[in-house]
């Protein structure tokens, strides 16, 4: 039976049970999942529910989606050689967040919540608050007062409360902590029915590829939602017989924020403590990642890596994937200067291998910041 389990004290809880974290403190993860069923696979329907049957929400009536997901994966050359991007920048709200936030809402739907509180660099908030309109689920977002202001309109335009919060990420995270002590937290990060949405990224990967896995996923990790889904993803798929190995999964942070990279540099299990300096790479600045000793489980496990990107590698990148035409916003330069960087350093092992990455949010919510990408942000 599909169930929650705690990470830290092996409580169990119900998937009726409208709970995002345990009385105990714990992370929860989903057990008993359907698993990935490439016989229900529904290759007429373009979207990412085309894999309903291996997507744990009951019933059809609850799906909240606006036909999203299967999203391109594009050949680009680079400097270094070939990379496969997925194309998930071209999600409904902007970003790759619209995976989770459909699965999220649709479940949250299912368990007759009315109202919920989400904290956000702000695509995951946009993407919450559109999937939370079209349910008529009232909700209430905070992010850090820097947010970009794409971001913010969006967030308000859908009819979300917006809370903008002084200070730091962490201090955002802070304040959404004392709000869900009394209403549902829709969580990106806590909570374990997103990475039920962000899995089907490696599915669509794997379909796009003829049923095959690539050899390397260069991924980023702030919370690590899209990474830890995808981990989810591959493993479902290797579970399944379709696949024999798991990519390399190599996780991006950002130089000046980088509590991952940290530990993997010291062989450490648990993310280290970092001061965070600000970057341009707002999306994955993330000093106290929930999941963060996942993460580095899941780069071990497939013996992957964590790298980080300095400021001046991300300014290029994202510079010269917009001249050639490709608009994503700063954080999704980070991802492709991390992919860069690897190829750069692996440059005859990658040869023949397939590498894939993704854009992960458009340029269009982040124009006041890429107006202004040499003054500062
Ligand atoms: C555009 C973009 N890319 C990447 C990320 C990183 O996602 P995560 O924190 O789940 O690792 C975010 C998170 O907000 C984002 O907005
Ligand atoms: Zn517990």
């Amino acid at each position: 039976m599909l169930k929650l389990v705690c990470s830290d004290c092996g409580k169990e809880y119900s998937d009726k049970d409208p709970v995002w974290r345990c009385s105990c403190g714990g992370i929860l993860d989903l057990i008993n999942t359907p698993g990935f069923k490439i016989d229900k696979t529904n290759p007429e329907y373009r979207g990412m529910w085309r894999y309903r049957d291996s997507i744990p929400v009951n019933s059809n009536s609850d799906i909240i989606s606006f036909q999203e997901g299967f999203t391109p994966l594009l050949e680009i050359d680079t400097t270094e050689g070939r990379l496969l991007v997925k194309q998930d920048h071209l999600f409904p709200t902007g970003s790759y967040k619209d995976r989770g936030a459909s699965v999220l809402i649709s479940k949250i739907k299912e368990l007759g919540i009315k109202k919920v509180v989400e904290d956000s660099s702000g695509n995951a908030g946009a993407a919450v608050a559109a999937y939370c309109a079209k349910a008529g689920i009232e909700c209430d977002i905070y992010v850090p007062e820097s947010t970009s202001s794409g971001k913010l309109a969006q967030i308000e335009l859908y009819g979300a409360k917006l809370h903008r919060i002084p200070g730091t990420r962490e201090n955002t995270a802070m304040a959404v902590m004392e709000a869900a002590e009394k209403i549902y937290y829709a969580s990106h990060s806590w909570n374990p029915w997103f990475f039920q949405g962000t899995k089907t990224f490696a599915y669509e990967v794997c379909e796009q590829l003829g049923w095959k896995t690539p050899d390397i996923v260069v991924l980023p990790a702030g919370n690590g939602t899209l990474f830890l889904g995808a981990y989810i993803g591959f493993r479902e798929l290797k579970e399944a017989g379709i696949i024999t190995d798991l990519p390399k999964m190599i996780a991006v942070q950002s130089a000046n924020c980088a509590p991952l990279y940290k530990s993997y540099l010291n062989g450490s299990e648990k993310p280290s403590k970092v001061e965070s300096v600000p970057t341009l790479a707002e999306g994955i600045a993330i000093a106290e990642p929930v999941r963060g000793t996942q993460i580095l489980n899941a780069v071990q496990k497939t013996n992957g890596t964590v790298v980080a990107v300095n400021e001046e590698d991300i300014l290029l990148t994202l510079k010269s994937m917009i001249a050639g035409g490709y608009y994503i916003e700063p954080t999704s330069g980070a991802v492709i200067a991390g992919a860069l960087n690897y190829q750069k350093e692996h440059k005859e092992i990658l040869k023949t291998k397939i590498i894939v990455t993704a854009f992960t949010g458009h340029g269009l919510k982040s124009t006041e910041k890429l107006l202004n990408l040499d003054t500062g942000y």
